[in-house]
């Protein structure tokens, strides 16, 4: 697993930002965080087209995205080519995000879940491999 991750959020996602870069960290990751750096209010798409824009380079293999309910940054990031960002709520989710939609970012609603359940999504989206076969197919469905 690439241990490189690039991390963005909007103020709604700010605090919990912050506690994944530091578990990240912690983790042994190199972290690239494009900010927010405080809780002031922008504009979510900012940050979105930052962190997808890079993934879509292929700057990095993964990614993680944070706003207030995760919809928005999701709506955004979705728009790169080669990028599938995925809003997850549980370990379910998460585990699904990556064996079947071989999720390339990882985004949450800070304003959504608690901490603990967010870290528990972060885990099992980091250690999940995608499945590949008929998901492989179905994923290369996707461009227009
Ligand atoms: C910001 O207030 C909020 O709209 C944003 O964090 C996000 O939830 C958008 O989808």
């Amino acid at each position: 697993m690439e241990k490189r991750i690039i991390i963005g959020s909007d103020h709604g996602g700010f605090s919990l930002k912050t506690a994944f870069k530091n578990r990240l960290i912690e983790n042994g990751f190199q972290v690239e965080d494009v900010g927010c750096f405080d809780e002031k209010s922008i504009h979510y798409p900012t940050i979105a087209k930052e962190v997808a824009g890079r993934i879509s380079a292929g700057e990095s293999e993964k990614g993680i995205l944070i706003c207030g309910t995760g919809i928005g940054m999701s709506i955004a990031a979705n728009r790169f080519r080669n990028v599938r960002a995925t809003l997850c709520h549980d370990h379910f989710t998460a585990k699904m995000a990556r064996e079947h939609n071989n999720s390339n970012i990882l985004v949450l609603g800070g304003r959504v879940i608690g901490e603990e359940i967010a870290f528990e999504i972060l885990e099992t989206w980091l250690s999940t491999e995608f499945a590949g076969g008929r998901h492989l197919e179905r994923i290369s469905m996707f461009d227009l």
